[in-house]
């Protein structure tokens, strides 16, 4: 499985713009289908690397990593500049985003296949999540079939995360994108409140 996508011959250009299609390009075809519903948009990417320069992270965890998106290309913005976790419980995910991390060269990403309900990521200055917890509540779109759709894991999920968080230091930032799967965050005031590629894209401080 890794190194797969190296062999694919493709090449970027020095300076080419960076869009979702080409980025996409580098995905297995059926996780390139799933990008507009999985995967954060470019967009949200620079938007956050924008916010990030006034706000300089220690390192930043992505909870809930997929196929590296977010972790890979905002490393590439930052010139690898600060410490990149993403945590994923599906295997076949992290070995995507490992064989990505190599093809884009991105030394400062770190992937880990862990679950963040039950092995949280503390001692991070910034987290961000792309509405993680939903999938077990939704009926199409889906990644895969592996995790049970129940309304009542989810709200389990929901407490579980939203406890986790609270453990957080004070000034700690949590950047949504289509949420955390709650609208209110106890311990939390939104600082930032965009909408970005037809999503809402908050920034939360701990308080
Ligand atoms: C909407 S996708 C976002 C992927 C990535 N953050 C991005 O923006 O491109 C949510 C991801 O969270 C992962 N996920 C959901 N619950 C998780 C958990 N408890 N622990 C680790 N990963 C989880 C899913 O497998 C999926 O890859």
């Amino acid at each position: 499985m890794r190194n797969q996508f190296l062999d694919q011959g493709k090449k970027i250009n020095v300076g080419e713009l960076m869009t979702d299609s080409l980025w996409d390009s580098f995905l297995p075809k059926n996780f390139q289908t799933l990008s507009p519903f999985q995967w954060t948009p470019i967009s949200v990417v620079e938007r956050t690397w924008k916010y990030l320069q006034t706000d300089m992270p220690e390192s930043i965890v992505d909870l809930g990593s997929g196929v590296g998106k977010f972790c890979i290309y905002l490393s590439l913005l930052s010139k690898s500049t600060i410490s990149i976790t993403g945590v994923e419980d599906r295997k076949d995910l992290v070995l995507v985003s490992e064989s990505l991390k190599e093809r884009w060269n991105t030394p400062k990403v770190e992937f880990q296949n862990i679950n963040f309900l039950k092995q949280f990521p503390y001692g991070h200055s910034h987290y961000y999540c792309f509405n993680p917890l939903y999938e077990t509540m939704k009926g199409i779109h889906s990644i895969d079939t592996q995790k049970e759709k129940s309304a009542n894991q989810f709200l389990k999920d929901l407490q579980t995360l939203k406890q986790n968080l609270l453990l957080l230091k004070p000034k700690t930032k949590l950047i949504t994108f289509h949420g955390f799967g709650g609208n209110y965050l106890p311990g939390f005031r939104v600082i930032i409140k965009e909408e970005i590629s037809g999503g809402e894209y908050l920034v939360w401080e701990r308080e």
